[in-house]
């Protein structure tokens, strides 16, 4: 888009909003199947008699799953389009939940959560990917926002839709429920149009600029989105050819650390460990655990409206960098808190310490989902050149669930062989660290068109400068 366009743009049409708020369903389906286990396991834990090693797999298995599903992703949106790929992850969620539901044993259950994970995979490679390819460049990074409040809100949702069900034990319409919202994603995904870069990447000329002008604002801004991505296409070698690239190959491993410094932010350690980390703080009773983890998730979902109000105005980067000091110092004082807390067993009550613990955790949640929670999202959906998005965006989402599968499988070995404030002590270590990555190798993409910074970087600059 001109610079003229930038000085007064047009309005945005209502078709921007409702592609990106079903699109965001996606986000709403992968946090809502985070969230949900963890109320249901200690029920089918009792029910069957199962041992950890069972539980633990139950839990993680959609994470498996999920990173099969990212890499299946890539030829499937490449091949039938992102709109095709979301579709499809709307059916798997719609029969993983029923599965889930039905399931007769612990081994099934564990299967049809692998099978469920396709779907998380899918959808956390496609929508912020869809997003990104629908959205008028001076709200991109907020509507991919959208889409981590989503999931957000999918992982509060889960919890509440857990404890009605707890009263009488429900654990299978836990699950099944899920099968809703998924019916719904799927529907409302009927009536979007295919993205129009995949259209034009794939030589639907006429149709890709038939989305496009429902969703630009004025035919001038038309004319330029069409002449850029045109540009773009021109570039030749695509794919795995891009391998060879070295532009691209810096582009994949700035993905690559991006990813590994949300999940090592220790984020998840919150989401799927959160009653273990209050009793861990001296929070002895189930009422007190069951009160903080909500307060973690509502904490979570609001402060990311945070990133949604500030991304494109202050930009990507400083918010980072600043999430990253906020998570460092929160985690570190988390630790030295839990330095000072006695053994739980000797506590009569929660006091000054345990409180300053949970104070900290909040803060960490705020420091998280103000920045690297959606902000690591919007930059690995905007930082890759076209004819290697599919790729680029491939290697970062898998690397974010397995590096999401290694903390949720590690964690409380952690506590138990380091302890629990140096456990803390570490994490902090590691986003203080993070706050480097961000400053010496993190581009400034606000504002930028995607082809843009496509251009910037195969011209050869420094990452931090393949931005504004
Ligand atoms: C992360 C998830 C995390 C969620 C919490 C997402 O951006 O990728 O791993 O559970 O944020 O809100």
């Amino acid at each position: 888009m001109t610079a003229q366009n930038a000085i007064q743009p047009p309005p945005l049409k209502a078709a921007v909003y409702v592609t990106a708020f079903i699109a965001a369903l996606a986000g709403l389906l992968f946090g809502l199947d985070i969230g949900v286990i963890s109320g249901a396991l200690p029920f089918i834990t009792k029910e069957y008699a199962l041992n950890n090693t069972v539980s633990e797999w139950i839990v993680s298995s959609i994470l498996a799953g999920a990173v099969l599903g990212t890499f299946a992703s890539a030829p499937v949106s490449r091949l039938w389009g992102r709109k095709t790929a979301l579709l499809l992850s709307a059916v798997i969620f719609v029969l993983g939940s029923l599965g889930s539901a039905l399931a007769p044993s612990p081994a099934m259950l564990i299967g049809v959560r692998f099978f469920l994970g396709l779907a998380v995979g899918i959808a956390s490679f496609t929508a912020p990917l869809y997003l990104a390819e629908m959205a008028p460049q001076r709200v991109r990074g907020a509507l991919i926002s959208m889409y981590q409040l989503m999931i957000t809100i999918g992982i509060v949702l889960a919890f509440l839709s857990d404890t009605a069900f707890s009263y009488g034990g429900h654990w299978r319409w836990m699950l099944g429920v899920l099968a809703f919202p998924a019916t719904g994603m799927f529907l409302g995904m009927l009536a979007l149009p295919q993205s129009p870069r995949w259209l034009f990447l794939v030589g639907r000329k006429t149709e890709g600029r038939e989305v496009l002008s429902k969703l630009c604002g004025s035919a001038a801004e038309l004319d330029a989105e069409v002449a850029e991505i045109e540009h773009t296409l021109e570039r030749p070698g695509g794919g795995f050819a891009l391998l060879r690239n070295p532009n691209f190959r810096r582009v994949l491993l700035l993905g690559f650390a991006l990813q590994v410094a949300q999940q090592f932010t220790g984020i998840n350690i919150m989401m799927y460990y959160a009653p273990k980390i209050f009793s861990v703080a001296g929070f002895a009773s189930t009422q007190h655990q069951m009160f903080g983890t909500v307060l973690i998730g509502v904490v979570n979902m609001l402060a990311t409206f945070i990133a949604i109000g500030c991304v494109d105005k202050f930009g990507r980067k400083p918010i980072l960098a600043l999430g990253f000091m906020v998570m460092a110092f929160s985690l570190l004082a988390v630790g030295a808190a839990l330095w000072m807390i006695p053994a739980a067993a000797t506590i009569p009550a929660p006091g000054l310490w345990q409180f300053l613990a949970v104070g900290f955790l909040i803060l960490f949640i705020i420091g998280f989902s103000m920045s690297a929670g959606p902000i690591i999202w919007v930059l690995c959906s905007e930082i890759y050149p076209l004819a290697g998005r599919d790729l680029g965006i491939t290697v970062s989402t898998a690397t974010n669930w397995f590096a999401n599968m290694l903390i949720g499988a590690t964690f409380l070995t952690a506590l138990d062989t380091l302890g629990n404030a140096q456990t803390f002590w570490c994490f902090g270590a590691l986003n203080v660290g993070f706050i480097f990555l961000v400053i010496f190798f993190c581009p400034e993409t606000k504002g930028v068109s995607l082809e843009k910074i496509e251009e910037r970087l195969m011209e050869g600059r420094p990452l931090r400068q393949i931005g504004r």
